[in-house]
């Protein structure tokens, strides 16, 4: 097999895309101010099944933006995992939130929401969850909680566009949810987020918050508090569209992808693989991950697909053994065994929608032969 290179990602451009910038070029339109940003919002919201979408220039931006238009009281605790990128914790932090975490479950690799009572106070007033990898959270039991207890629901749905728990679109769930559209995304907008909600006038503060919080109504460049330019631009909701037009082609592609990696190495000795199913679902693979039984299996393998030219990125660092946050004197002497373990010895394979057929099989080839 004559494979060079395979990255960890490359994304699928094939659709409107091309077309959709060049209109932007050719009508001048290339601030948020174009057309395609409410385009792609009411597509967006109608294909999640949600009132209102709220473009913002990335997935971060989007957390920060809806964790603040929340307006928890400043100090009031939110339950979220430890096992993420930091983007949640950062977003609580900035909006004067205490993050409170929780482990992760073991075949999932998602929150154990078993865990998420024990961590209940009076001070909590919401429940952050984050779908990982391509597994929706447990969210019966997450929506049983909010309910029992009178807490928001914040929905980090960055890496499940198109997944489903049980019939309802991840992203669906709770007060407030987030995508991101990062090119390893299954559909991205180059950078880009989008904030999700039912409320009006939820989603109207959101607007506000991403455009510097100009006053509706007020007189221009006169503020009553402040936002951020989170701004979303029209060439980046041209191609977000054009992608959002084949999402249904880019999820059967990934489970592709991932089922084949999925059968050729669930037997492979040393490495245990996120749950195909749950009871609720099937996995979308956003990523394809693996866990190696010891940190050292875990740097041998890396460093061999290395060497045969095939990319890998690590796992997530989890939130209690962040340098920043422990300088910050947060989450000391906290022990999440699970997510520990995954993030030291957990890597994921090439993923991306741009693989072919041949690169996956030369991955797949190449992992049989490390472990031989
Ligand atoms: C779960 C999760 N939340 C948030 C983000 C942040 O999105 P962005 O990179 O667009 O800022 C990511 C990025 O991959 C993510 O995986």
């Amino acid at each position: 097999m004559n494979i060079r290179n395979v990255p960890v990602n490359t994304p699928l451009l094939d659709g409107n895309e091309l077309k959709y910038l060049t209109k932007c070029i050719e009508t001048g339109w290339i601030s948020s101010e174009g057309p395609f940003i409410k385009k792609f919002e009411d597509e967006m919201a109608s294909y999640v099944d949600r009132n209102y979408g709220i473009a913002v220039s990335n997935g971060s931006a989007a957390l920060d933006i809806a964790i603040r238009a929340l307006d928890l009281e400043k100090g009031s605790e939110v339950i979220m995992p430890t096992f993420t990128i930091i983007s949640p914790a950062q977003s609580l932090i900035n909006s004067g939130l205490v993050p409170v975490l929780v482990d992760c479950e073991e075949d999932t690799w998602n929150m154990d929401t078993n865990q998420i009572e024990t961590k209940i106070t009076e001070k909590t007033k919401a429940i952050l969850i984050v779908h990982i990898y391509g597994l929706p959270v447990d969210m019966n039991r997450v929506l049983y909680l909010c309910e029992k207890y009178n807490l928001k629901l914040i929905e980090d749905a960055a890496e499940m566009h198109g997944q489903k728990y049980n019939d309802a679109q991840c992203g669906s769930f709770g007060d407030i949810s987030i995508f991101s559209f990062y090119p390893n995304k299954h559909i991205t907008s180059g950078e880009g987020g989008m904030i999700m909600c039912n409320d009006l006038k939820l989603a109207e503060r959101c607007r506000k918050l991403r455009n510097l919080a100009f006053e509706l109504n007020g007189r221009r460049f006169v503020h009553e508090e402040i936002g951020w330019n989170y701004r979303m631009t029209n060439m980046q909701a041209a191609i977000g569209l054009a992608q959002l037009e084949k999402i249904d082609e880019h999820i059967i592609k990934k489970r592709q992808i991932g089922e084949k990696y999925y059968n050729e190495l669930k037997d492979l000795i040393g490495f245990q693989l996120q749950k195909p199913k749950t009871e609720n679902t099937t996995n979308i693979y956003w990523v394809f991950g693996l866990v190696a039984q010891s940190e050292e299996l875990a740097k041998d393998v890396v460093d061999f697909l290395t060497m045969n030219k095939i990319g890998t990125r690590p796992f997530f660092w989890c939130m209690h053994e962040q340098p920043v946050f422990l300088k910050m004197g947060l989450f000391r002497n906290e022990k999440y065994p699970i997510a520990e373990k995954i993030a030291r010895c957990g890597f994921y394979l090439p993923s991306g929608l741009g693989l072919n057929d041949n690169e996956v099989d030369y991955v797949i080839t190449k992992m049989k032969e490390f472990v031989r």
